[in-house]
């Protein structure tokens, strides 16, 4: 049994094996439809059970069908539902009670240490399906798509962040340190990452480039990725930052700064960081990129369950 917490804790070459798995059971079942199941219905009979404390309209869908294809049930609470969200029980009892009905626990949270404490608590796995330090679902999916897409290891390409330096964004840096990809993040200098994620990276004997000019931090790159500049659990002046983050929307003047060929990659829901005709336009990727948490989600739970191949 395996947690799947923080992308920056799991060995490269496990994350690589998800990523290769996803890429055979994702060919397989072409002429499957939505909720078929998997042929050989890896999780059949388990029970997963996803608690959120926040919204997502993604994450729980795609769960759902990607817990449906492996042959299991699923169900997603939301946290006030609970005695635990209500304060009437504690942490230890609830992750006591998941262990005995589920087999695997996956938390959407504002609190980082709540999901340490259930990954301390739980006899089964758990995910992360968002956090205020990391959405590593997410991120791995997205280096499936930049991988289909650009028909290449993503070692061999330039990536570029333009925005806020959020939990998709550490997410996405821990990927750059696994598989060592060249990174440059566009964002205005005071909203870097904090000094313990570029530690980490200089502690693993890599390196990220931050442009204070989104231009530059485009140039050349191989991928544009975004998100909203204010994210669910930022607690700021929202109008000061969104003003603060006015020179960095990406719109077509700006992906004239990248490659011919570029894509632009979102995890969604987006705002104005991104411009309409850059969203919905011929170089963005959205869609695909949001059907393929389907599919890497799937190899990242038969990880937990030890059932790659
Ligand atoms: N990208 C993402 O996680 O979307 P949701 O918040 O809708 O789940
Ligand atoms: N950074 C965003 C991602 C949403 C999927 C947030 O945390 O709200």
């Amino acid at each position: 049994m395996k947690n799947f917490i923080n992308l920056k804790d799991i060995p490269a070459k496990d994350l690589r094996k998800i990523l290769n798995d996803a890429k055979r059971r994702k060919n397989k079942r072409k002429k499957l439809c939505k909720a078929d199941i998997d042929k050989d219905q890896p999780l059949k009979g388990k029970l997963i059970i996803q608690m959120y404390e926040k919204q997502s309209s993604r994450t729980r869908l795609s769960f759902h069908l990607a817990i449906t294809q492996l042959g299991a049930g699923t169900i997603a609470i939301k946290a006030n539902e609970l005695h635990l969200g209500k304060g009437g029980e504690s942490l230890a009892d609830t992750a006591k009670i998941l262990s005995t009905y589920g087999d695997g626990f996956m938390l959407r949270t504002d609190s980082d240490k709540k999901i340490e404490d259930f990954s301390k608590n739980l006899d089964i796995p758990i995910i992360n399906l968002l956090s205020p330090s990391s959405h590593p679902c997410q991120v791995l999916s997205d280096v499936f798509t930049v991988e289909e897409i650009k028909k290449k290891p993503i070692s061999n390409l330039n990536i570029c962040w333009i925005g806020d330096c959020n939990n998709v964004l550490n997410s996405l840096i821990a990927t750059s340190v696994k598989f060592k990809f060249n990174l440059n993040i566009g964002c205005p200098n005071n909203y870097r990452p904090p000094k313990f994620v570029t530690d980490w990276v200089k502690t693993n004997k890599r390196n990220i480039n931050f442009f204070n000019d989104p231009k530059k931090a485009a140039k050349n790159a191989d991928v544009i990725f975004s998100d909203k500049v204010v994210s669910l659990n930022d607690k700021v002046n929202k109008a000061k930052k969104i003003k603060d983050f006015k020179n960095f929307q990406i719109n077509s003047i700006l992906m004239k700064n990248a490659k011919k060929d570029a894509i632009f990659l979102h995890c969604l829901p987006r705002g104005n960081e991104v411009s309409e005709n850059v969203f919905l336009g011929m170089q963005s990727r959205v869609w695909q990129q949001a059907l393929n948490r389907v599919h890497v989600q799937k190899s990242i739970l038969l990880y937990c369950f030890g059932k790659l191949r």
